[in-house]
């Protein structure tokens, strides 16, 4: 196509991070270096970008631990009016390893069906190192972006080509941090050329035909009006004391809306703090209950409670699996659950609207 262009929106992480001693990879600030300065000379060596332009945009500038709807909001705006330019043929997305997962799994949902690529790449170390892993995850994240077998949202880090949907973090400093679980990745890079393991690379996402969206207007959701959804966890001695007081809240100005419990292994609950969400429930908060086991899923879970218009009467797909059946269980981990769950109450409120 005749002026193709690919976006490269920068949002901060440890890939823009930047320390005063030169080689330093743990006393840096993340969110420093601008994407034009991390881009400097790689476009060159991307042989496939022939002919096609870059727009680098700094979307945001934050260290990813701070993530959330104030950047979301404007991302999803910008990424909607991208898509939809006829003369963009992809986007990647720079970002922080911390809560990768979770925007990665945003995107996947809300932009689905989503055939051309969006390809979010991180790095573990900062941009300042010695040996930095940066460029070369940006330069694999184009390699990504760039190939035409390549659709919807996908994660590349270490060579590695991952599905939102199954995508975690699971290490505190290894440059090769992250884990699809017993999915495992969906492909690799290899020296500049994309071998895709056979999987499906459209939707990281877990959506079925039956787990549509509905139409949420980001639009109208100003980023005190997401809905705040919070995440506990099960554990031994655990109490309701934390759900209680967050019940207390209910006439303040972020009343409790949701509450992901990670539960003990299959999804079980201390008695006390699944008494306390249960008190919840009949309150009106929409409680969801998962595993804090890194791998595997409450097992017989559906894959994703139903969202949106489908699901306003029910809520979810209730589950028989684990000791809280009253409780329904996702298959999700407990942050991107929470994410779901965000957007399964939005549906809703934008069906009220
Ligand atoms: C961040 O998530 O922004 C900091 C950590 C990282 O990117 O590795």
């Amino acid at each position: 196509m005749p002026n193709a262009k690919i976006v490269v929106a920068g949002t901060g992480g440890t890939i823009a991070g930047r320390s005063s001693v030169v080689g330093d990879n743990v006393g840096y600030r993340a969110g420093e270096v601008p994407i034009a300065e991390l881009m400097e000379g790689l476009a060159a060596r991307v042989t496939a970008l022939g002919g096609i332009q870059m727009e680098l945009v700094q979307v945001a500038q934050v260290d990813s631990k701070d993530m959330g709807p104030a950047v979301w909001g404007p991302m999803l705006r910008n990424l909607q009016r991208w898509l939809d330019a006829p003369e963009v043929k992809a986007v990647v997305v720079t970002h922080g390893t911390d809560t990768l997962e979770e925007t990665a799994y945003l995107l996947a949902r809300v932009l689905q069906p989503q055939k051309k690529p969006v390809v979010l790449t991180c790095a573990m170390r900062p941009a300042s190192a010695l040996v930095p892993d940066g460029p070369q995850n940006l330069l694999d994240a184009l390699s990504v972006a760039l190939d035409e077998r390549t659709a919807g949202v996908q994660v590349v880090a270490a060579g590695w080509v991952h599905a939102a949907r199954h995508i975690s973090k699971i290490h505190t400093y290894r440059l090769d941090a992250f884990s699809s679980g017993d999915a495992g990745p969906i492909g690799c890079v290899e020296e500049g050329h994309l071998r895709w393991f056979g999987k499906a690379s459209v939707d990281a996402g877990p959506a079925g035909a039956g787990h549509a969206l509905g139409r949420i207007d980001f639009a109208a959701f100003s980023e005190a009006s997401w809905p705040r959804v919070e995440v506990i966890t099960s554990h031994s001695g655990a109490t309701g004391d934390a759900v209680d007081a967050m019940l207390l809240q209910a006439n303040g100005p972020r009343p409790l809306r949701g509450l992901v419990v990670a539960g003990t292994g299959n999804g079980t609950l201390h008695h006390e703090l699944e008494a306390a969400l249960l008190r919840a429930q009949a309150a009106g908060v929409v409680v969801w209950r998962t595993t804090r086991c890194a791998f595997g899923q409450v097992v017989g879970c559906a894959d994703v409670p139903a969202t949106g218009p489908d699901a306003a009467s029910t809520d979810f797909m209730p589950s028989a699996a684990g000791s809280s059946a009253s409780l329904p269980a996702s298959a999700l981990p407990p942050v991107k659950a929470r994410i779901e769950l965000m957007l399964h109450l939005m549906a809703r409120d934008s069906m009220t609207r």
